[in-house]
């Protein structure tokens, strides 16, 4: 199984682009956000929970979100691996992701990095709040606190994915469609 990571800040294009590597390789995209989300939709304990600290523009604990990593690895047995979309988003849930894979004879195949600038994010997440209905999207202070969040949590693994020679960053600018190009020729150049 391969294991891809699809990095980035908050409104990188993560959720837009991942289907460019989905089809290429036969993976299964799992989006820790849209897991949450869906917990929230149906009202669970675990939504009511992540609710109010995704709403602040907080991350959920660790174990939270390794669970349901862990628990999809045991059950989706269609594919030919993963595409982790948010996950991991600190050193503690890069480590047992590290972890979950050393158990399972795997490791993380590459690390794929959309980087955009703040007033980019800023501009893009007002943009998807018009069209989507996110509650986290809704005001400048969450969106704020989700880069200030992605800056302190997130982006330390850059260097720990860096120093394991699986990091690759791509310009995350540009149209869709340029980004899309950008992916599919690193995809062929890491075969
Ligand atoms: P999550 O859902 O992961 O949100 P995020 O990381 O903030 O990322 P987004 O989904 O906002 O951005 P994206 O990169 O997918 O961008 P998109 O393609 O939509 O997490 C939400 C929350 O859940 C977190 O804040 C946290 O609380 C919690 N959580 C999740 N995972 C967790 C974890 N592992 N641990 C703890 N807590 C966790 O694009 C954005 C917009 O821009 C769209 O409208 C799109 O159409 C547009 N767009 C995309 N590309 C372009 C382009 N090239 N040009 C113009 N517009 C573009
Ligand atoms: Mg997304």
């Amino acid at each position: 199984m391969k294991y891809y990571i699809l990095f980035g800040p908050p409104g990188a294009g993560k959720g837009t682009q991942a289907a460019t590597m989905t089809s290429k390789y036969n993976l299964r995209h799992v989006s820790t956000g849209e897991l949450l989300r869906a917990e929230i939709a149906q009202g669970t304990p675990l939504g009511k929970q992540a609710k109010v600290l995704i709403d602040a523009g907080q991350l959920v604990p660790d174990e939270v979100v390794e669970g349901m990593i862990a628990s999809l690895f045991d059950t989706v047995k269609d594919v030919d691996g993963f595409l982790l979309d948010g996950f991991p988003r600190t050193i503690a849930q890069a480590q047992a992701l590290d972890k979950m894979l050393q158990e399972r004879n795997a490791q993380v195949t590459s690390v794929v990095s959309l980087m955009i600038p703040d007033e980019t994010i800023f501009e893009r997440i007002r943009g998807r709040a018009a069209i989507e209905g996110r509650a986290d999207d809704a005001s400048d202070a969450t969106i704020s606190n989700r880069i200030a969040t992605y800056h302190e949590k997130t982006e330390p693994l850059i260097e720990y994915y860096r120093a394991a020679g699986k990091y690759a960053e791509i310009d995350g600018l540009g149209t869709i469609e340029q980004v899309r190009e950008r992916i599919s020729a690193l995809l062929d150049s890491l075969k």
